[in-house]
């Protein structure tokens, strides 16, 4: 793909200095033409930003203020929930992520009316699917996200009938979704896999009682917004507790719904004839948030953070206090500094409110640099240590042996070129490049995009010295002088 993107005055060295100056000029040129890739602002995949690499400086503590954005994994299920009603669903506080986007492609394929906030409501989205024509998932949306998923239950709910992809497997793990399909047809729905495709289909689902096989949140929310519709009542055992499925039942309880129990492991959903209109504010991130106070802590920086709930973190900040960190959490902040030496701590990850598998790998990056071993051991997914491989190129000393992680620290990181193989591989590599020594090239960061709302803006903004590039001009032009 020969794209060179020609500045105004055509010399594409001008254009490559401006890029890497990352001057926000460059991304308001007149005309938004294929040529001008370096605008990353509308979050559409394009194919070139697809190449985009993160080049960092590591050694700057970070010292400032960062504005958490609201959670990925409570804004999907949330975008999901819209297809139960035909009336306006308003959702406040939504992250400007790549699997965002993905969702509103997803809801307007089926014929939903998604209407975006801008400026100040930039934040805000408010889903109409009074008109929904073609109530399918299809597989090219599924394949770049499994949360896509989600519209199974409310689409079978609300239509009676749904087709969609199956996801297939993922970098961390096989995720089945087996327990979604049990689950509904425990509902009364009579469901068949073929092509690739789960078709569904039921009159009016039914009340029943679902036991969990094993502890899914996106299968806890799927089912139980698909029960909200049904006839009679639900009752859903062994249930995720996640916060997202609090912030879930809690949307679904201002559109008319009657659920109890959620943020327990058993929940219970009268079914009502219809649901509402409503307005929410989806919740904080803390996955997002933990990566941030762990950005802090290794780069011995002095970090305020705020929008986010120190009460959905508990086992991090624990684990933390337990290496040595001190935390000021206040109701919707956070104040983390770091003076000394940190202590190695074992960690094993567990379903809420224990260790968040999503935190693990950037715990890892951690524990690289904590006097001692710490063993970390993988309990939700079984080939979430992808980013192991990337951080002892590093210079790290890991040690995987199946399910578990043996870390020695404290080993001093060095700068290299390292990719991403998933969204919280990617974090991994990001907080390792911000202690190493040298200029760290992190590649396919479109990972990062998936679930972190310009993650290098705020970094920048508390000083670290971190700037995206795209494919074409690193490769002709910097190639020498970034890896030196
Ligand atoms: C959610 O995924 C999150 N995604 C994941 O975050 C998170 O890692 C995971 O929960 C665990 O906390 C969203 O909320 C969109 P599970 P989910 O069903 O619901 C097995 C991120 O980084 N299982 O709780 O897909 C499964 O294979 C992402 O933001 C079945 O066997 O995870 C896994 O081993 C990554 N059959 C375990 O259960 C099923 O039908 C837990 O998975 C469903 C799940």
């Amino acid at each position: 793909m020969k794209l060179v993107p020609k500045s105004p005055n055509g010399s594409s060295r001008k254009a490559e200095t401006l890029l890497s100056l990352g001057d926000p000029s460059f991304r308001k040129p007149v005309s938004r033409s294929r040529t001008i890739r370096i605008d990353f602002r509308d979050g559409a995949i394009t194919p070139e930003s697809l190449m985009d690499k993160f080049v960092i400086r590591g050694g700057n503590p970070l010292v400032g203020s960062v504005r958490i954005s609201g959670a990925k994994n409570a804004a999907l299920p949330a975008m999901a929930a819209a297809i139960l009603t035909d009336e306006p669903v308003i959702l406040e506080n939504i992250p400007d992520v790549r699997d965002i986007q993905t969702e509103r492609n997803l809801l307007v394929s089926m014929g939903a009316d998604v209407e975006l906030g801008y400026g100040r409501a930039s934040h805000r989205t408010t889903i109409s699917c009074n008109n929904l024509v073609n109530p399918e998932a299809a597989y090219e949306l599924v394949k770049t996200m499994r949360a896509s998923t989600l519209v199974l239950g409310p689409l079978l709910a609300r239509m009676g009938r749904a087709r969609v992809s199956q996801p297939g497997g993922c970098a961390i793990g096989a995720r089945p979704i087996d327990l979604h399909i049990k689950g509904l047809e425990r509902l009364g729905a009579s469901i068949k896999q073929e092509h690739g495709y789960i078709e569904a289909s039921a009159d009016r689902l039914r009340g029943g009682h679902i036991i969990f096989d094993k502890i899914t949140v996106t299968g806890t929310e799927d089912l139980m917004m698909a029960a909200t519709l049904a006839e009679g009542e639900t009752i859903m055992e062994n249930c995720a507790r996640e916060p997202e499925v609090v912030d879930l039942a809690a949307l679904l309880i201002k559109m008319g719904a009657r659920i109890e129990g959620a943020g327990t492991h058993t929940i219970r959903i009268h079914g009502v004839e219809k649901l509402h209109g409503a307005r929410h504010r989806i919740i904080p991130d803390r996955i997002e948030a933990g990566t941030f106070v762990i950005a802090a802590v290794l780069t011995g920086g002095d970090l305020q953070l705020t929008n986010c709930d120190p009460d959905h973190l508990g086992s991090l900040i624990q684990k933390l206090e337990e290496c040595g960190v001190s935390i000021k959490a206040g109701t919707d902040s956070m104040r983390i500094t770091n003076g000394h030496q940190l202590e190695a701590a074992d960690i094993s990850t567990e379903e809420f409110p224990g260790f968040p598998t999503d935190m693990q790998a950037q715990y890892m990056t951690l524990a690289t640099q904590s006097q001692g071993t710490s063993i970390i051991t993988e309990n939700i997914f079984e080939n979430r240590f992808m980013h192991a491989g990337e951080l002892a190129r590093m210079g790290a000393n890991i040690k995987v042996e199946g399910s578990r992680a043996i870390v020695r620290g404290k080993t001093p990181l060095s700068s290299a070129a390292v990719q991403c193989s998933d969204l919280r591989a990617s974090a991994s590599l990001v907080l390792a490049a911000l202690v190493a020594d040298g200029e760290t090239i992190i590649d396919r960061v479109y990972h990062v995009d998936r679930g972190y709302e310009r993650i290098e803006e705020k970094l920048k903004g508390v000083g670290a010295q971190i700037r995206r590039i795209g494919e074409i001009l690193p490769r002709r032009a910097a190639a020498p002088s970034v890896v030196a």
